[in-house]
């Protein structure tokens, strides 16, 4: 029996540890710079945007620890901070697809309070967050949203006064999942509202240090106020072969395992297309199968094996019938079937031998169920990539249209 051991790889998580966020000098460097203006009263909000699984929840956990005054990772990265270390007073918050604008400032502002409860032994100051409430969660009118910014922000400003008070370089708001709000919740004029309000009132060390998946984010920037004027976007790039080869290397020797495949890099790009979810998967289930500490094709093999009918199977599935039924199945089994992962679309044409005018509608709703994204022009892949493995491995359902 192989000896027991740590598994390097977190599928399931993001990256917490600064030793094990690999890469990303340049959105590091571009977000600690937003710390340093923000400190001296210059606000740059930030938005990072990226792919589903590209790496935005561990950005900005890595940025939440900076702030705070974790040094570990621009010391790794040789980034300069412009101060000896961060002291902020932040907070972070999740969204649900349910929230409002007013659940939003609602959330932020409770956090704080407990925040400053906790770390102030003399707080004195009171939010107020019952007259807040009193506000309700109406799906806004103009004058709704008015009121709302003009109590949001006259407790956010108790908040920064105490902070400086507490000798902290100002406010931070860190905002997962920003995707996840509906069109109608108003959180996007909310945000442009609030950081134009702040700046007005000279509030200008507070900002907002947000995270979401490139496409909704762009819908949200259609659908109401522009978000994306308002907020310095930091796009999220996949990893490239060789960087994603690193991170399976680098978990590897971590534990204790060699990898003698020479065309790791190349095998590993084709089924992960550089997302870091997918890497890490892979990683950990090439751990989990080898019997010997060598890790070499047959492991790689079994992996995929193993996630296509094991981990990842139900997900997969119900990724699969998410896609529809007819000939939504016929133009899934099309992608799967072409030896790259990004698939022309002549390439699906010819396959479910339709011209591309007959099935423009079907791609197009593929895009928004999130079965495919849309690399390029006339280019689609899977947004999930471990799906053209599932098919391959399973083919499609005979589901009807
Ligand atoms: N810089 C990195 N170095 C190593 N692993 C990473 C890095 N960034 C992300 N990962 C890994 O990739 C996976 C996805 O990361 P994360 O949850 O941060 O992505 P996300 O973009 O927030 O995803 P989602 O769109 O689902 O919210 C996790 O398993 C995480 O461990
Ligand atoms: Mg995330």
């Amino acid at each position: 029996m192989k000896p027991r051991f740590v598994d390097p790889f977190t599928p399931n998580r993001p990256i917490d540890d600064p030793d094990r966020f690999f890469g990303r000098a340049d959105p590091v460097n571009e977000m600690i710079d937003s710390l340093f203006q923000i400190k001296s009263g210059n606000p740059k909000h930030t938005i990072v945007t990226g792919d589903r699984g590209v790496g935005k929840s561990s950005l900005l956990n890595q940025i939440y620890l900076t702030a705070n005054g974790d040094n570990r990772l621009s010391d790794r990265l040789n980034i300069d901070r412009g101060v000896e270390k961060y002291n902020f007073m932040a907070v972070w918050h999740d969204v649900d697809s349910t929230q409002t604008a007013n659940h939003l400032a609602m959330a932020i502002l409770s956090k704080f309070e407990s925040a400053l409860k906790k770390f102030l032994s003399s707080f004195t100051l009171e939010i107020d967050l019952m007259g807040f409430g009193k506000l309700g969660h109406d799906k806004a009118n103009p004058t709704n949203m008015t009121q709302l910014i003009d109590q949001f922000v006259s407790r956010i400003s108790k908040v920064a006064l105490e902070s400086k008070n507490n000798k902290n370089d100002g406010v931070l708001i860190f905002i997962d999942e920003l995707d996840r709000i509906q069109p109608d919740s108003l959180i996007s004029s909310f945000f442009k509202l609030t950081s134009e309000r702040l700046a007005r009132d000279g509030l200008k060390n507070i900002g907002f240090i947000c995270a979401g998946i490139t496409g909704a984010v762009q819908k949200l920037e259609e659908e109401h106020a522009s978000i994306l004027r308002t907020f310095r976007d930091a796009p999220l790039p996949r990893f490239d072969k060789r960087e994603g080869e690193e991170i399976l290397v680098n978990g590897f020797r971590k534990s204790g395992h060699k990898c003698i495949m020479q065309d790791l890099g190349e095998k590993s790009y084709e089924v992960t297309v550089g997302l870091p979810e997918p890497i890490h998967l892979l990683g950990s289930e090439m751990l989990s199968v080898d019997t010997d500490g060598v890790l070499d094709a047959s492991d790689f093999e079994n992996a995929i094996r193993k996630i296509v009918t094991d981990v990842r199977k139900n997900k997969l599935a119900s990724l699969l019938k998410k896609a529809g039924g007819g000939k939504y199945q016929k133009i899934v089994e099309a992608v799967a079937s072409f030896d790259k992962k990004i698939v022309p679309l002549d390439y699906i044409a010819k396959s479910i031998n339709q011209e591309q005018s007959q099935f423009s509608t079907n791609m197009s709703t593929l895009l928004e169920r999130e079965i495919l994204f849309k690399p390029a022009i006339g280019f689609y892949a899977f947004t999930d990539p471990m799906l053209k493995e599932y098919v391959k491995a399973n083919g499609v359902l005979a589901l009807d249209d």
